[in-house]
C-alpha cells in the first residue's frame, strides 16, 4: 500500500495587491451579487467570467420555490456565456457573496456540481481558467478548475 497526498495551492492575496484586470473582475462579481433572485437562502452570489476575446460575463444565483430548480452563480454565469460565445474560451472566473448586508468575510468556494461544469470548459477551451474566489480582505487565486477538483471524472 502507498498514500498519496493531493495538495492545492491557493494563492492569498489581499485586494490591493491584485492586477488591474483581477480588479475589475472581482469589482463586477461583487455587483452581480445585487443581480441575485435568492429570496429562499438569503445568499447573494455573484460570478464573473473573463473571456477569450475580453468580454466580461457575469451572473447570480438563480432560486426556486422548488429549490432543486434554482441555479448557482457560477453555472448561469457560465452557461450563459457559452451560449452567447460558444467556443470562446474562458480565461477567469470570480466568485463573490453578500449576505446579512455584507460580503462574506470568508470566500466562498463553487459547489461540486458547478466544479464539475467549469472542469467541461476549461477541458473545451485546452487551459485552465483561473478561479478567484472573493472575500472581505482576501482573495484567493487558484490556477485552475482542477485544484478544486482533484481526481475529477473525466470522460474525454
Ligand atoms: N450558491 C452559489 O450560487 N454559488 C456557490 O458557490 C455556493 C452556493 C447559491 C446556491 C443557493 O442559491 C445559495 O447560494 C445558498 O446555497
Amino acid at each position: 500500500m502507498e498514500n498519496r497526498i493531493i495538495t492545492t495551492k491557493i494563492g492569498v492575496y489581499s485586494h490591493n495587491e491584485l492586477s488591474a484586470e483581477d480588479k475589475n473582475l472581482v469589482e463586477c462579481a461583487k455587483n452581480a451579487t445585487a443581480t441575485s433572485y435568492s429570496p429562499y437562502s438569503k445568499f447573494q452570489v455573484g460570478a464573473a467570467l473573463l473571456l477569450d476575446n475580453g468580454e466580461v460575463i457575469s451572473g447570480s444565483n438563480q432560486e426556486n420555490a422548488a429549490f432543486p430548480s434554482g441555479t448557482c452563480a457560477e453555472r448561469t454565469t457560465i452557461f450563459y456565456a457559452s451560449a452567447r460565445y460558444p467556443g470562446v474560451r474562458f480565461r477567469k472566473l470570480a466568485i463573490a457573496a453578500f449576505t446579512e448586508g455584507m460580503f462574506v468575510e470568508e470566500p466562498v468556494s463553487p459547489c461540486g456540481a458547478c466544479r464539475q461544469a467549469i472542469l467541461e470548459y476549461e477541458k473545451l477551451g485546452g487551459e485552465p481558467i483561473e478561479i478567484l474566489l472573493v472575500g472581505r480582505d482576501k482573495v484567493y487565486k487558484l490556477a485552475g478548475i482542477r485544484s478544486l477538483l482533484p481526481l475529477s471524472f473525466e470522460d474525454f
